[in-house]
């Protein structure tokens, strides 16, 4: 690994390291700075460019063409994280776009990108999203739950089947789920119906997890009135002598669901206000048609 150093003063007081392996290309943020206050994930970010540019001067070149895009560090429009996450994206997000879709794109591939994006800026809990859900009569509610598979055609996600959020789903399967990661400027909203994923997935995903929250999935009755945090403990210790070791089964009301997505948009923050916003929509052969939205 070969490594240069380039110090640009209007990135200060931001260090950029450049590294080179193979063919492949990365910088390295890090930010040194006393007045503003930068979670620690955000202070080291690293991007690599697609384009892997054969030579340190070539991606120099590109680095020092993307320098004049950003405000100095005493503007007040843009944090030091986003200046950070500008560099990141590298000049293909804020500072310079995105390319138009060329049509047969397919969003979850799009997707699965976006998320690894998030997943290696260092974000906390990237796969946090945003699901909203709605009774028969149409009055919606929303609650934070994690993304725990993406399958080509559905986004996954686990919860408790006599919980609010799966009354609603039962009686009204549609919901709508939604990603903000802030560091990188960007949104993603679905739209789409659900159904509950089968039995061998939950199972799946369910004996993954840690024999604490196995049990913990047993004691909750999601949703429900709770008299007392007592009771809530007296319930995890009965399930805890229920199943002593580490074969805790599935519970019978606690499982997966699946939203198959009609409708996703792709939000990239752009200076200005002018972001850039794509929308995918399935139409009648299965296909997805695309097209971009005004801001
Ligand atoms: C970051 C975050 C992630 C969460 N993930 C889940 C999850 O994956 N499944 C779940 O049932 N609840 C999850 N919760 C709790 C839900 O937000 C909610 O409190 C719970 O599911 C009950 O919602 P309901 O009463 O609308 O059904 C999460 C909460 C937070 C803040």
């Amino acid at each position: 690994m070969r490594s240069n150093h380039l110090s640009y003063r209007s990135l200060e007081p931001c260090k950029v390291t450049l590294a080179l392996r193979g063919s492949t290309a990365a910088i390295f943020a890090t930010a040194r700075s006393d007045n503003v206050v930068v979670a620690p994930h955000v202070l080291r970010l690293r991007a690599e460019t697609p384009r892997n540019p054969r030579t340190a001067e070539g991606f120099a070149a590109r680095l020092r063409a993307l320098v004049p895009l950003l405000p100095h560090p005493s503007s007040p429009t843009m944090s030091f994280s986003s200046r950070l996450r500008a560099l990141w994206t590298f000049g293909r997000g804020v500072a310079l776009g995105l390319p138009d879709p060329t049509g047969d794109e397919n969003p979850m591939e799009l997707f699965e990108r976006w998320f690894a994006d998030a997943r290696r800026s260092g974000l906390f809990l990237p796969e946090a999203m945003c699901l909203s859900t709605c009774t028969p009569e149409g009055a919606p509610s929303s609650r934070m739950v994690l993304l725990k598979g993406v399958e080509p055609e559905a986004f996954v996600f686990y919860t408790n089947f006599e919980s609010r959020k799966a009354g609603d789903l039962e009686a009204n399967p549609q919901a709508a789920l939604l990603f903000h990661w802030g560091v990188l400027e960007r949104q993603v909203r679905v739209e789409g119906r659900v159904e509950r994923a089968s039995e061998e997935t939950s199972f799946a995903y369910f004996s993954s997890r840690p024999r604490g929250s196995r049990i913990g999935a047993w004691a909750s009755k999601q949703s429900r009135a709770l008299n007392s945090r007592e009771e809530l403990e007296a319930r995890v210790r009965e399930a805890d002598a229920r199943y002593p070791g580490d074969d805790v089964p599935l519970p019978p009301f606690w499982g997966g669901y699946r939203v198959v997505p009609s409708r996703i948009e792709f939000w990239q923050g752009r200076a200005s206000r002018l972001h850039d916003r794509w929308v995918w929509q399935r139409v009648e052969d299965g296909n997805w048609s695309v097209g971009r939205l005004y801001p």
